[in-house]
């Protein structure tokens, strides 16, 4: 009955993606627990690339059963949008599952998420303008529309007439824009509902189900650590838990039955959107990682800030995610490079530390410490076993398996599915 929880440990865009679709063929079940469509993980596999942003990314295995747990937000339309796309080409999505318990992004989430975007000027989150953050708000305040609602028009009805006009009037009021139609979103929301209807299930009971029968259940992270409400870098974070406490949550499915949580680093650090990142290179260096790392986001094509691999930050993701192993990705991006830096340590206000700080202000005051390890200037793309990565890239991942506190399980070399090195078992 094992279960694998795969958390992104960074700032999102780990290639949490790659390493699903990889573990997803010996996985009986994949869920995706977190976030909605903020999410873009890649894959690229026989069938060729793809860009997911809520269907898991197990669904090329096509024994697989791909779950979408309650702790996601759907936007129906860019749901439907992934499937046909999925379906097009020539990828079924038959054994794709709805909880019945997510909660739906309507169409003032999104209009409310660009708005409050714009007033908040300067200090703008730089949110994927998706409407994830209202529609987990609405989620907290008892005011989200839930999957499962869509299946009972009448009484999606009363529950949509009285948030329309509380919504409208902050839509009207606050901002000064115009108001939703109700009769336009309650007709869409109930052909989306009819479209949705034979995918939406208990959920939770399949999953109990498939772990009696021993199956193996996979549950696919979005965002990442630094990117939590509480543990990331606040107010610049998104709305839902990417931990993986956040996977028992959002799958339904208790800690005791997890049995490892494989936390997804790059080689290096990635992040996009506002907030400070201490290990930030504004120069050729980051230049030459976002090229050759083809650092531009998944979806909305923005280009992502580099820097170098932040042990401080890697501590604390293992500590509040308790890692049992890494995967590491994007390895061959830095196959260049002549040396590379770890940050080991901050310099805050004259003083040493080496724990990450929960104050937004005061991480904006550290400066990284580094420690430099020479380069291994060859290409590891080709290479599938770990005592035939040079020597100095093996060093590299001994120095960073140190660092996080547990064994690298996996070594991503490029973007493809083979591309990469099994090093020690996850389970
Ligand atoms: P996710 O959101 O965590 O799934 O990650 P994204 O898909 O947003 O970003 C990861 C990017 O790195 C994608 O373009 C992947 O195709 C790519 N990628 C994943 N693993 C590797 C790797 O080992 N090497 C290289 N060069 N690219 C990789
Ligand atoms: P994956 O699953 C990287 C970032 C946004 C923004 C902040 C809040 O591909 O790793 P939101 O729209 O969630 O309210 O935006 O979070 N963000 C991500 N960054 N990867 C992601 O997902 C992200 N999802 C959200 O850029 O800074
Ligand atoms: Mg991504």
């Amino acid at each position: 009955m094992p279960v694998i929880a795969a958390i992104g440990a960074q700032w999102g865009d780990e290639g949490k993606g790659k390493i699903v679709d990889l573990l997803a063929e010996q996985s009986d079940v994949v869920v995706r627990f977190s976030g909605g469509d903020n999410a873009g993980h890649t894959i690229v596999n026989p069938l060729g690339k793809f860009a997911l942003r809520l269907v898991p990314s197990g669904i090329f295995n096509s024994r697989t059963t791909c779950i979408i747990g309650n702790g996601v937000v759907i936007n129906p339309a860019v749901l439907f949008e992934e499937m046909d796309s999925l379906n097009q080409r020539g990828v079924s999505t038959d054994n794709l599952v709805i909880s019945d318990r997510t909660n739906l992004i309507m169409p003032y989430h999104t209009l409310l998420d660009g708005l409050e975007e714009e007033s908040r000027g300067g200090k703008a989150i730089g949110t994927t303008r998706r409407g994830i953050g209202p529609a987990f708000s609405d989620k907290t305040a008892r005011l989200g529309i839930r999957t499962g609602d869509l299946l009972d028009k009448k009484a999606f009805k009363e529950r949509l007439l009285p948030i329309l006009e509380h919504k409208n009037a902050i839509i009207t009021k606050v901002f000064g824009a115009d108001a939703l139609s109700f009769d336009e979103v309650y007709n869409q929301y109930c052909q989306y509902g009819e479209k949705l209807a034979r995918h939406i299930r208990e959920t939770t009971l399949m999953i109990d189900e498939a772990l009696k029968q021993g199956k193996q259940v996979l549950l696919e992270g979005a965002q990442g650590t630094l990117l939590d409400p509480d543990f990331g870098t606040y107010p610049y974070a998104t709305s839902s838990s990417p931990l993986a406490g956040g996977s028992c949550v959002g799958a339904g499915i208790g800690p005791t039955r997890i049995n490892a949580v494989l936390g997804v680093f790059k080689a290096y650090i990635t992040r996009v959107g506002a907030g400070p990142m201490p290990t930030d290179l504004q120069d050729e260096t980051g230049k030459l990682i976002r090229e050759r790392g083809q650092e531009y986001g998944t979806v909305s094509g923005r280009a992502r800030n580099c820097g170098w691999f932040d042990a401080v930050i890697a501590r604390f993701s293992s500590r509040v995610n308790g890692f049992t192993g890494a995967a590491i990705t994007n390895l061959d991006v830095l196959d260049t490079l002549p040396s590379l830096k770890i940050c080991t340590g901050y310099k805050l206000d004259g003083e040493t530390i080496d724990n990450f700080p929960g104050n937004i202000a005061t991480l904006e005051r550290c400066q990284p410490i580094y420690e430099e390890l020479p380069g291994w200037q060859s290409p590891t793309t080709p290479i599938r076993k770990f005592e035939d990565l040079p020597q100095q890239a093996r060093q590299y991942v001994n120095r960073l398996e140190e660092l996080i506190g547990c064994p690298a399980n996996l070594i991503s070399v490029g973007s493809a599915r083979e591309e990469t090195i099994f090093k020690d078992p996850i389970l």
